[in-house]
């Protein structure tokens, strides 16, 4: 079956801190459901009552935690995410778009080097019953231009500065391969316009619409 006539699809959309995933998840939301899908977002961490709460906890409290223990915290909001949420959207057929995934836990929390890589894959897998996306769509842009265009207080990630944040955009390069079999990375340093024809000729190539 090709990726068109497979109605049940999973996309994550992924990058650093103010690469404008929002805008462009809305308008990959519209342009798969003029294609005909029935379109599902989710947020990660979040899109669920324990998500919710651990995204809180996350991000917008000042506790000192390991790595380790921050890792584990994201994974339990995306195991909860996962089975509340997307499995059984994927399993009526809804094609799901996840604004972030196992992806950005692998490289937010190996940055640093208290934690390797392989270890948070192995056990990012476990958590969310070895669920992948289909296509990851990687928005990339310098950490400099990034974070310029960061508005309101610095949630616990940006606030770890633009050395931090550089280190997650090479890292993303990296390990976006082991995301999914399928993905693209896209120009964010563009104008938003030109980001989303960027993206969308990347989706459509992936389902077979060109
Ligand atoms: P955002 O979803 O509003 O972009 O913010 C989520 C922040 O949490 C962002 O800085 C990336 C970070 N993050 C992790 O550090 N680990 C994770 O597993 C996920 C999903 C996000």
């Amino acid at each position: 079956m090709s990726h068109q006539q497979k109605q049940s699809m999973f996309i994550s959309i992924d990058g650093i801190d103010g690469v404008g995933k929002s805008t462009q998840l809305q308008r990959l939301t519209e342009y798969l459901q003029s294609v005909g899908r029935e379109v599902m977002t989710v947020r990660d961490p979040g899109s669920s009552e324990v998500g919710g709460k651990l995204r809180e906890l996350l991000l917008e409290s000042d506790l000192v935690m390991h790595r380790r223990t921050e890792a584990m915290l994201f994974m339990a909001s995306r195991c909860e995410m996962v089975e509340a949420s997307i499995r059984p959207a994927l399993e009526r057929g809804v094609t799901v778009i996840s604004d972030r995934f196992l992806l950005a836990n692998v490289v937010y929390q190996s940055v640093g080097g208290e934690v390797a890589a392989q270890d948070l894959w192995r056990l990012g897998l476990l958590a969310n019953g070895n669920l992948r996306p289909d296509f990851t769509v990687l928005f990339d842009m310098p950490a400099t231009s990034a974070m310029q265009r960061i508005k309101g207080p610095a949630d616990r990630m940006e606030s770890r500065g633009v050395e931090y944040m550089e280190a997650v955009r090479q890292q993303f390069l990296e390990q976006l391969p082991h995301s999914s079999d399928s993905f693209a990375v896209v120009n964010a340093d563009q104008s938003p316009d030109a980001v989303t024809d960027e993206m969308l000729l990347r989706v459509a190539e992936f389902l077979d619409l060109t």
